[in-house]
């Protein structure tokens, strides 16, 4: 028997997903929406446990596993990072803290106990452990849904680079790419975050020019289901009257957000020093 194609809103509105035998990881991922209101309730040791297996069987480049979390508890640490960021105070207090790190730290320390030289060149080396990183946390917040734990990965924590890399004692080689909050949420009702439609970003063969009709189809997509975005930088660029996802791409992209984040990977030894 054929099985009829089901619906699901990630592109704003009901669009057909083909039926598969198995539907369960897909609904996870289709039902995706960051959480940043969590109740008052841990995350169990055995969940914890669980949510990090979960991150370590993502693939990762020649298996190096070229990354690092850190489960951050301890209160003083947290109330520092409050401090350091008080605008993302609902994610620095949620009820699991984890900063990924992409770790080529241990690597080179493998590479120089065994008496060879790194000489891996260090563009790509950072994007190796990033790209690592990135897909462990991947698999971790998708673990996480699955078991009905709310997530959100929060970057604004690369703003003080250098900072955080001295409060979590990160060793050469190690850099922070964000933090990420788990919990169990509060609002189970939060909207889903309209996508771009595939045609804008699945190319076939080739990749293909934007259609920028799409991108306009898109904006208004997103503000008749999500509301118009908070405007970016309204104090640079003022308040615009019908804010968008596209006006946001390109106020958010005119201002150099993290201008020490270079400095900071010259420090850990991952680029090497601009004159
Ligand atoms: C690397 C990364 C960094 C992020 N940083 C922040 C952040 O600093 N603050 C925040 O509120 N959300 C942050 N987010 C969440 C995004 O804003 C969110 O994923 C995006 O708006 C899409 O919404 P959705 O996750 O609900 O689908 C981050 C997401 C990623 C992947």
């Amino acid at each position: 028997m054929t099985k009829q194609p089901t619906e699901h809103l990630r592109y704003g509105s009901p669009s057909a997903i083909p039926a598969v035998e198995s539907r369960e990881t897909i609904d996870t991922l289709l039902s995706h929406r960051s959480c940043r209101v969590f109740l008052d309730q841990p995350v169990n040791d055995d969940i914890k446990q669980l949510l990090f297996a979960a991150a370590q069987s993502a693939p990762s480049k020649s298996n190096l596993q070229q990354y690092s979390f850190i489960d951050v508890n301890c209160s003083s640490i947290r109330e520092q990072l409050i401090q350091m960021f008080p605008s993302i105070r609902w994610a620095l207090e949620a009820p699991m803290l984890i900063f990924i790190i992409g770790d080529t730290h241990r690597t080179q320390e493998i590479n120089r106990t065994k008496n060879h030289t790194f000489r891996w060149e260090q563009t790509d080396a950072f994007l190796n452990a990033a790209v690592d990183a990135s897909l462990a946390l991947a698999f971790m917040i998708a673990a996480a849904e699955g078991l009905g734990i709310g997530t959100c990965p929060v970057s604004k924590v690369r703003e003080s680079s250098e900072a955080i890399t001295k409060l979590l004692n990160l060793p050469r080689g190690a850099f922070p790419i964000c933090a990420c909050a788990f919990g169990y949420p509060q609002n189970e009702t939060q909207s889903i975050s309209p996508r771009l439609p595939q045609s804008v970003v699945v190319h076939r063969d080739t990749y293909h020019p934007i259609d920028f009709n799409e991108i306009d189809r898109y904006d208004e997509t997103y503000n008749r289901v999500a509301g118009p975005p908070k405007a970016r930088y309204p104090e640079k660029f003022g308040e615009p009257n019908h804010s968008t996802w596209s006006d946001n791409v390109a106020r958010q992209t005119a201002v150099i957000e993290r201008p020490d984040f270079r400095d900071m990977c010259e420090s850990q030894g991952l680029f090497w020093k601009q004159s």
